[in-house]
C-alpha cells in the first residue's frame, strides 16, 4: 500500500515505519523532522496547517512516481501518529490545539481526497488513570474497549474529541477509520535501561495499568489494521500481552485493585489491560514480550 503517515520520525513512528517498509509498503512520512532511514519519503510538514496537509496528502512521494507519466497516485491509506505526545511538553491548552486541529487536518484531507483507511494514535490516557490528579482506579477490570472515557487531563481530551471527530467522518465517508489506544511505547532499547527499575518498584507502572506496547509490535498492529477492511470506526485497545512487572494479574489485583469491579477472574487475563480485541478482531499476536530482553 502506498501510505501517507504522520509523526513518523517520533518515538513510535520510527520502529513502525521500519516494520510496514519490510511488508512491502511505501511510506511518505510527514512530520516536523524528516526521519532519516531508507526507502521513507520525507515531506516537511504541520498538521496544524490544513493547506499543508492537503497538500502532502496530494503530492508525489518521490521522484520515480514522476516516472509512469500516470499523474499523482492516491495514497491507499493514512496512519496518523503526529501529536504532542503527553502532558508537560508544552501548555496544556497548545498540547490540546496541536494534537485536536491536527487530527481535525489530518482525517478531513484523508477522507475528502478519497482515502478509505486511516488509523490513528490514540491513547491509553482516555481511560483517565494515565495523568489523572492523585491516584485513580479504573472502574473495572480488565481495561477494555468499553470503559469510560473521561480524562482530567488536555492531552487525554485531546485524544477523546479526536476519537470522536474520527467516528463522525467514518459516518459521513464510511471510510473505515480505526483508533488504537496505545499503552506505554516501549522501544528496543528501554528495557535494559528502565525495566529494572518496574521490576524493583511496580508502583511505577500503576499509571499505565500495569501494561505496556512493543514499539515493532506495534507496527504489528498497524499493519493488521491495514488489511482488515469493512469495520467502519472502530477503537482498538494496542498492549502487548504481558504486565509490565514481575507481578501476575492476581498479585496486581491484591495490591492496587481494591474494591474494583472484576468483570473477570484475574486469572483469566494477561493484564489488566485487555488487548483481547486486537488478539480476536485482528489476529495480534506478540513478536516481543519483555522476557525476550530483560530478566526480573
Ligand atoms: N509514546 C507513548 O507511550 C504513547 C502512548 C500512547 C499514545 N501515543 C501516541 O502515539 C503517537 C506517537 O507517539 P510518539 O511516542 O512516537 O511521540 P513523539 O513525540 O516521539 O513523536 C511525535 C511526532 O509528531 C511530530 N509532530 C508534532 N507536532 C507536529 C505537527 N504540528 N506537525 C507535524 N508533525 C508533528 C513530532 O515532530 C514527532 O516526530 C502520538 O499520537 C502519541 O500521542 C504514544
Amino acid at each position: 500500500m502506498r501510505i501517507l503517515f504522520t509523526g513518523g520520525s517520533g518515538k513510535a513512528g520510527r520502529e513502525v515505519i521500519p516494520y510496514l517498509i519490510e511488508r512491502g509498503h511505501s511510506v511518505m512520512n510527514v512530520d516536523l523532522k524528516p526521519l532519516d532511514l531508507p526507502g521513507v519519503d520525507n515531506i516537511t510538514a504541520d498538521i496544524t496547517d490544513s493547506g499543508q496537509i492537503f497538500n502532502a496528502a496530494s503530492m508525489y512521494a518521490n521522484f520515480g512516481e514522476l516516472e509512469p507519466g500516470t499523474g499523482v497516485p492516491r495514497f491507499d491509506a493514512v496512519v496518523h501518529f503526529a501529536a504532542i505526545a503527553r502532558i508537560l511538553l508544552t501548555p496544556d491548552n497548545e498540547c490540546y490545539r496541536v494534537n485536536v486541529i491536527g487530527t481535525y487536518n489530518v482525517l478531513e484531507a484523508a477522507l475528502k481526497l478519497g482515502v478509505r483507511k486511516v488509523v490513528i494514535a490514540s491513547s491509553e490516557t482516555t481511560y483517565g488513570v494515565c495523568f489523572a490528579d492523585g491516584e485513580k482506579k479504573p472502574l473495572y477490570l480488565p481495561v477494555d474497549e468499553d470503559h469510560p472515557t473521561v480524562p482530567e487531563d488536555s492531552y487525554g481530551m485531546s485524544k477523546v474529541v479526536n476519537e470522536v471527530t474520527a467516528r463522525s467522518f467514518a459516518e459521513r465517508t464510511g471510510a473505515d477509520v480505526y483508533a488504537l489506544r496505545i499503552n506505554n511505547v516501549m522501544s528496543p532499547e528501554d528495557y535494559a535501561r528502565d525495566w529494572p527499575a518496574y521490576f524493583a518498584n511496580p508502583d511505577l507502572r500503576r499509571r499505565n495499568i500495569f501494561s505496556y506496547i512493543d514499539a515493532r509490535d506495534l507496527g504489528q498492529i498497524v499493519d493488521l489494521c491495514l488489511h482488515k477492511d469493512g469495520l467502519g470506526y472502530q477503537v482498538f485497545n494496542a498492549a502487548n500481552d504481558g504486565m509490565s512487572v514481575a507481578l501476575t494479574p492476581e498479585e496486581v489485583v491484591a495490591r492496587y485493585y481494591e474494591g474494583v469491579e472484576l468483570r473477570e477472574p484475574p486469572g483469566n487475563w494477561t493484564t489488566p489491560y485487555s488487548n483481547r480485541k486486537i488478539r480476536e478482531v485482528l489476529g495480534f499476536e506478540e513478536q516481543h514480550p519483555w522476557t525476550r530482553y530483560v530478566n526480573p
